[in-house]
């Protein structure tokens, strides 16, 4: 009998696989946010210890303290873990060296120019590379152009001697979570994962398997790069394409919300998208320009993103114009006007204001010398036009005391009846009115 020894290669990739299958592993997330926090808190409460890493001391204090910041997120789960040791959080780098797993959870921004900002990855790959040591499978989940992983996280491994699929393992997953859903959460959506070699991509499916019920294998980190573009570039350009109707439907004095439901009533080809006040939050105004950038290095246009993301970028416009005509019809300007903003973060139930459109919308009706009260009970301010603006609570006698409530996002915690009662105008812009009460008041225009 002979009595091989497992090579090198085979040590790193079956040591590794023994870990993660015995859940006797160290795992680490770089990036506590709304991606990183409800991954390491679903790791953990899968049995593994996880450490989290994050440039922000404050945050890194409240899970110490065993308080959330996201809203999906209850601080009883956070303290319960942080309680068994089994959710860590810190700031010192240096504990990288002992993770067997890493997974990057750091922002993805837009610069100033609309470009790329992947500064954030290459600091958190920069981090890794100066503790890297070998038998460490390194995730990237942070929305990225294709071939991040290939060109930026592989190469910096390779510069600290490792070989890519014998002792060290690299991957790209994109996150899929939507904060405030109820239904869908990290354990239950399915994840794709696309390994550099096929070593990688095994033992990065086995890790995901420990806390997620689907996992969906590709060929490569390129092509997981391209599915997260994909999906969220279906969603832009179909929003984009509802956001047209509405401003056509408008022209031809059709409602555009009747238009869409009689449509839906078709059992096949045709999936319902609605337009609002404009595309908001980290993901659908800003993945498909990721791809849009990246191919202009090929010298081709993406044609359907640069347009819906015009139709989209134009919405704020389209409801000030609209706002302009409601008051106008009453002889009024919005100079003057007292307008009651309804919502402020980018969609219904979360404290997120990141790319809202309301942002812009209170920023520019401030300009136009509007007298404005913002209503959200979710965020205790806004800023706006540099300046940072105190939401205000929503009562009766607000509403009454305006000319027009504009409704930019449609939280549960809103009282629909009361509002409709109070307020002489409401302009709806998410058609929330008619799913709360059954029907549109005469003093409710929708969008
Ligand atoms: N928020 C979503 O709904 C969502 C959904 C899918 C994908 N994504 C993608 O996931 C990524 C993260 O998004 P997010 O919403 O969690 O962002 P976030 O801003 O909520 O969290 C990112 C965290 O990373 C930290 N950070 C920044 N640089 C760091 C560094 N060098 N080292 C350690 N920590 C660092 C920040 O302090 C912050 O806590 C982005 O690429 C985003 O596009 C987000």
């Amino acid at each position: 009998m002979s009595s091989k020894k497992p090579s090198p290669a085979a040590g790193h990739e079956s040591v590794l696989r023994r870990k993660i299958q015995s859940k006797k592993f160290n795992a680490g997330v770089i990036g506590l946010g709304y991606v990183g926090l409800p991954l390491a808190i679903a790791f953990a409460r899968a049995g593994v210890h996880v450490t989290g890493f994050d440039v922000d001391k404050e945050k890194v204090e409240k899970i110490k303290r065993g308080v959330s910041y996201i809203g999906d997120v209850p601080s009883e789960s956070v303290r319960d873990l942080v309680r068994k040791k089994r959710l860590i959080a810190t700031t010192h780098f240096d504990d990288l060296k002992k993770m067997d797993t890493i997974n990057i959870c750091v922002p993805t921004p837009l610069r100033k120019s609309r470009d790329p900002d992947i500064s954030y990855i290459v600091s958190a790959v920069r981090e890794i590379e100066q503790r890297s040591r070998p038998g460490q499978l390194v995730i990237l989940e942070s929305t990225t152009y294709p071939g991040t992983t290939d060109e930026v996280l592989a190469p910096a491994l390779v510069r600290k001697g490792r070989t890519i699929g014998r002792d060290a393992f690299v991957a790209f997953s994109p996150e899929r979570v939507d904060p405030g859903n109820p239904k869908y959460k990290i354990e239950n959506t399915p994840k794709v994962v696309g390994g550099m070699t096929p070593a990688c991509t095994d033992l990065a499916a086995a890790f995901y398997r420990i806390a997620i019920q689907q996992v969906v294998t590709v060929s490569n980190p390129t092509v997981a790069e391209m599915v997260k573009l994909l999906e969220n570039t279906y969603r832009a350009i179909n929003i984009g394409m509802a956001n047209e109707m509405a401003q056509l439907c408008h022209k031809l004095k059709v409602n555009v919300w009747e238009v869409i439901d009689a449509a839906a009533t078709k059992p096949f080809g045709f999936t319902p998208f609605y337009p609002g006040p404009g595309l908001g939050g980290h993901c659908i105004p800003i993945d498909p320009l990721y791809l849009a950038w990246r191919v202009k290095l090929f010298n081709v246009t993406a044609k359907l993103i640069e347009l819906a993301s015009d139709i989209n970028s134009g919405m704020p416009d389209f409801v000030i114009e609209r706002t302009t005509e409601m008051l106008n019809v009453r002889k009024k300007s919005i100079n003057g006007a007292r307008i009651v903003i309804l919502g402020a973060t980018y969609k219904r139930d979360v404290a997120d204001v990141r790319e809202s459109p309301a942002v812009e919308i209170i920023e520019k009706l401030g300009h136009l010398g509007a007298d404005l009260a913002v209503c959200d009970p979710n965020v205790p301010s806004v800023a706006a036009g540099g300046r940072t603006i105190p939401t205000t609570p929503i009562s009766a006698d607000l509403l009454r005391r305006a000319d027009i409530a504009i409704l930019l996002t449609d939280h549960s915690a809103f009282d629909y009846g009361m509002i409709v009662a109070s307020a002489p105008l409401v302009f709806d812009t998410r058609n929330a009115v008619i799913r709360a009460l059954g029907r549109v008041p005469t003093n409710v225009v929708r969008l």
